[in-house]
Parts: structure tokens; sequence; C-alpha cells
């Protein structure tokens, strides 16, 4: 009978020592209420800092504190960054990598810490990452190729990609690739330049397309543009060569500079993601990880080390005729900054009152 006693309390301690051990616990921060690090690859594009604004005002609605750093593209930088959102103490790190590999090592020192960590919109890859929160990814790139294989179905293809470090930019590609291999196969469509585009610039999304449009001897049905920010480069080359609005171009983000450009005819469409449902979930996710709660998810997506917990939203592609209906009607953009260009007789009637809705707003 002693020894079962003396065995159960042995047990009962080390269940609470393991669990003191195995977490961070909220009161670890000090002050008792969470603490939370994002670190952002980088806040030039206009998406980011909407994620940003949401993501803050969200967590700050729940109560939790955001610190949160840009690295602007850098690794190092990053990396650094995050080692001092955790010297500083944060109950959760939440991640939007620049370098989905090199984040590895982020995670790595956070594990080491017991801090929990969120891939926010790009993976971290081969790491014990915990969480991660994004858009079905591949989808956006059949939903960017569908589009404009229906409406360009034979011709010259330019394809257009992100940066080769964002582990989004080659499932984009993947995405892609499962649309037009069939056409390719068959001879419909020939890509006559492949290229990707560091840290997304539209400067080498311009050049890119440029080259391709010398080789090509500008005849080009297409231009699979991975995002806005390259979409923008790649209308300029082809305004360059009186080609803009004659060549269709896809993109990504609904950026404004984007819908602009599609209600002006010169891009064909985009891909409209909802931030808000994104950085909302992504917020609450990080205050439950902080809590060691569960975090509801919806699927689990492989990066090398683990299959991940994660929860991917829907993309939707957008184009002029359902701008209204969608972006706007959301209150992601508004009719007059969209339609700013254009005269007021091209704008739509009302798109407050249009019928169609997207599920979610910014
Ligand atoms: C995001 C895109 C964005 C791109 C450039 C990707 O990882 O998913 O929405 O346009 O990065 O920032």
């Amino acid at each position: 009978m002693k020894t079962f006693f003396t065995w159960t309390f042995v047990a009962i301690l080390c269940v609470a020592l393991a669990a003191g051990c195995s977490h961070k616990t909220k009161e670890g921060s000090g002050n008792g209420h969470i603490r939370i690090g994002f670190s952002m690859d980088s806040l030039q594009l206009e998406r980011w800092q909407r994620d940003r604004d949401i993501f803050v005002q969200r967590a700050t609605e729940l109560g939790a504190e955001v610190l949160v750093q840009s690295a602007e593209g850098n690794d190092s930088v990053q990396v650094r960054q995050a080692e001092n959102l955790l010297t500083q103490g944060v109950d959760v790190l939440v991640v939007v990598p620049h370098n989905g590999e090199i984040a590895a090592s982020i995670v790595d020192s956070a594990k080491r810490q017991r801090v929990p960590v969120i891939a926010y919109d790009r993976m971290i890859e081969n790491s014990d990452v915990d969480f991660y929160v994004s858009f079905d990814n591949v989808k956006v790139g059949e939903l960017q190729a569908k589009y404009l294989l229906d409406r360009a179905p034979k011709g010259n293809y330019i394809l257009i990609g992100g940066s080769p470090t964002d582990n989004n930019a080659r499932m984009f590609r993947q995405g892609q690739m499962m649309i037009l291999d069939p056409a390719i196969k068959q001879g419909d469509i020939k890509i006559v330049a492949d290229q990707w585009s560091k840290d997304w610039l539209p400067s080498e999304a311009l050049s890119h397309t440029e080259n391709a449009l010398t080789q090509a001897q500008n005849h080009i049905a297409a231009v699979v543009a991975s995002n806005d920010s390259t979409a923008g480069g790649v209308v300029q080359a082809l305004a360059e060569q009186k080609l803009a609005g004659k060549v269709l171009v896809s993109g990504q983000d609904a950026d404004l500079a984007a819908c602009q450009r599609i209600v002006e005819g010169t891009q064909a469409m985009t891909v409209y993601k909802p931030i808000r449902p994104l950085a909302t979930r992504a917020a609450e996710a990080a205050i439950a990880l902080a809590k060691h709660q569960p975090v509801p998810s919806n699927t689990k997506v492989n990066n090398g080390h683990k299959d991940v917990p994660s929860y991917l939203l829907e993309p939707i592609a957008v184009d002029k005729g359902d701008i209204a209906q969608t972006v706007i009607k959301d209150g992601f953009l508004k009719v007059e900054d969209v339609y700013r260009n254009l005269p007021r007789s091209q704008w739509p009637a009302s798109p407050a009152s249009a019928s169609k809705v997207s599920a979610s707003a910014p």
C-alpha cells in the first residue's frame, strides 16, 4: 500500500513537472496579459499593412498586446528581430517568413524557449511550427491560369513567378501548371518564358517580360503573373510595346493599383483574398496557443518535417465584371478609388446594392 501511494505521488509530481516544463505559462510574461510577437517579412505591399492592422486590432480586442517587427526582406534582420521578440518574453510568435527555409531557425529558437509559433500566410518549411494559417495557395494558381486559358486557349504564354524563397510562389506555380499542362501537351499553348521574380519585385517582372516579348517578337497571348506587384511590372513592359490591354494578365491580392488596371482594361483579373478572416483567425489562434487551448483547423499541410495543423481559406477570382460585387461590396476597396481614373458614367451603378456577395469582409 505504501508503495502504491509513493508511486501515485511520484506520477502526479512528474505530470505536474512535465506540464510546468513543457509550457511557458501565461503568467510567464509577468503582467498577466498575452504578448504576441508578429515578425513580418515586409510591409511594402498594400496587403501586408492590412494584415498587420487587422491582426493587431483583433488581438487588442481580445486583450493581448502585439509587438510588430518588419524585416523589409532581409533574412538576417528577420532572424535577429525574432530573437529580440523572444528576449522580450513574448508568449507566442507569429511569423510571415521572407525565406521559408531560413525561418526554420526562428522556430528552433522559439521552441527552445517553449514559445509556440504560427506560420502566417507562408509556410515555414522543415520546422516544428505549431500552426499554419493561409489561403489555399495551389487554388490561387489554378484560378489565375484557368481564367487566362478560358479566354486565350491558344498561343504563347509567359510565366512570371514570385520570389523563389517564398513557398507560396511555388504553390501558385504548382496550381498554374495543373491547369496549363494539358494545354501545353496538346500543343495549344506554348510557354515561351518561365521566370521567377526576386522578392516579388515589379522591376524583375518588367525585365523578364521585356526579354520574353523580344524573343517572341511580341506574339504573346497571356502572361501568368503570380501577384499584383509583378503584374504591375508586366503591364508596364506590355505598355512599352503598345500591348497593354491586348495581352491577358493575371494577378493576386486585389491591390488598389491592380484593381484600377482591371477596370481600365490593362489587367484581366486578380485573385482576391479577403484578409480580415485570415488575420482575425491568426490573432485568435495565437491567443489560444499562448493559453494552451485547442486551435480550430480545417486541414494539415506537410512542411517536410511534419503535418502542420492548418486553416486554409478560399481565394476568389475577380475581374472587371464582378469587382463591384466582391472587392468593393466587401468594403475591401472603395468604388471612388478603384474607378478614380474613369469618367463617372463608367462607374458601376451601385455596388452597395449588387446582388452577388463574397463571403467575407476585408
Ligand atoms: C503572398 C501574396 C503576396 C506575395 C508578395 C505571397 O506569399 O501570398 O499575397 O502578393 O507574397 O508579398
